[in-house]
């Protein structure tokens, strides 16, 4: 069986993009794999949020993960500031993380270019965190976008460092997850690319129905097909798609026939997916709702699941200690 670490952002509500892509993955892991989901609220202090703001991201992910199906007693489901042990590891990750590679890191030089007002150490030091998230589990697999890849790299890389240097075969060198055919890429409502935070591209988990009909209604199309059996233009196929994922078979094929013949009305289209979408999103956000208002539950599932990751990162760190040379008479 595979240890797995995910880490979530702790800002920006779940998408439909998300869900179909990362969520559902994630909900399917957990059954086969030995898996620990948190949410990585250090990381997001880069960003210097305040304290309100801060707290209510934390725990709104928490609501929204859990309404998606993340299981917290098959899972370890836990936020990453109820785990200092990760710290220590980042602290000790650090003495072997050299400035150079770091800077050389491509996300960093990103943060540097679009803020140039907040360079701060945490953003250089931030695959070392990512690092001591994962390892400190000692995991085998991370599910990653391509955007996270080079972290990884950096995460193996300083994996096999502590390794060499102490002479151990102590951490695992983790892999990406591969999901395979399963990733289902959601488009947006904008007529081109994928479903993202943007206004007005993205449909929410948390959505209102009205604002969903608003959003789906707004989408863009096209001018309608002029002649028979015309492909479809990159919008058109686009609404396509998201209905092929939200409404049955039959519906479909309507809509596709009615193009074909060059009768469809994209009003009509836009309203059975708007409709669709309605039915499929009420009730993880009546759940979401549910949830949010049941303080009890979720200091549970956040104690729990504290526990269960410091039990696992508490062993690492015995070892890790030992193995440095820090010893008791
Ligand atoms: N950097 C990841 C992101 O931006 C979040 C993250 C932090 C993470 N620590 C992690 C992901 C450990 C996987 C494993 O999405």
């Amino acid at each position: 069986m595979d240890t797995v670490v995910s880490g979530i952002r702790s800002t920006g509500n779940l998408h439909l993009g998300n869900y179909f892509g990362m969520v559902r993955n994630a909900v399917k892991m957990q059954y086969e794999n030995k898996c620990y989901f948190f949410i990585a609220d250090y990381h997001s202090l880069t960003t210097h949020p305040n304290p309100v703001d801060l707290h209510m991201n934390i725990k709104q992910v928490m609501a929204e993960y859990l309404a998606c199906g993340i299981d917290p007693d098959i899972a370890t489901l836990f936020i990453q500031s109820d785990v200092p042990e990760v710290c220590e590891l980042y602290l000790l990750l650090n003495m072997n993380a050299y400035i150079g590679e770091l800077e050389r890191t491509t996300s960093f030089k990103e943060k540097v270019r679009k803020q140039p007002e907040n360079v701060n150490a945490g953003l250089l030091t931030y695959p070392v965190l990512m690092a001591a998230d994962i390892i400190i589990h000692r995991a085998n697999k991370v599910p990653v976008g391509k955007d996270q890849e080079q972290h990884l790299e950096m995460t193996r890389k300083f994996a096999r460092r502590f390794n060499t240097m102490h002479k151990v075969n102590y951490f695992p060198e983790p892999e990406a997850y591969n999901f395979g055919e399963e990733l289902i890429k959601i488009p947006g409502l904008d007529g081109s690319g994928k479903m993202g935070k943007s206004e007005g591209n993205g449909i929410f988990l948390v959505d209102e129905p009205k604002t969903i009909r608003k959003k789906v209604m707004r989408a863009v199309t096209d001018t309608g097909p002029e002649k028979q059996g015309q492909e479809p233009s990159e919008p058109v196929k686009n609404l396509f798609t998201l209905m092929e994922v939200m409404s049955d078979p039959g519906t479909v094929e309507y809509f596709r026939e009615k193009h074909a013949s060059c009768e469809i009305r994209y009003g009509d289209m836009k309203k059975q997916l708007a409709e669709d979408m309605i039915n499929f999103t009420t009730p993880i956000r009546e759940r979401i709702n549910e949830i949010m208002s049941d303080n009890n539950y979720l200091s549970k599932v956040v104690r729990e699941g504290a526990e269960k990751a410091r039990e696992s990162a508490g062993k690492t760190m015995r070892d890790v200690r030992e193995i440095i040379g820090y010893r008791s008479f």
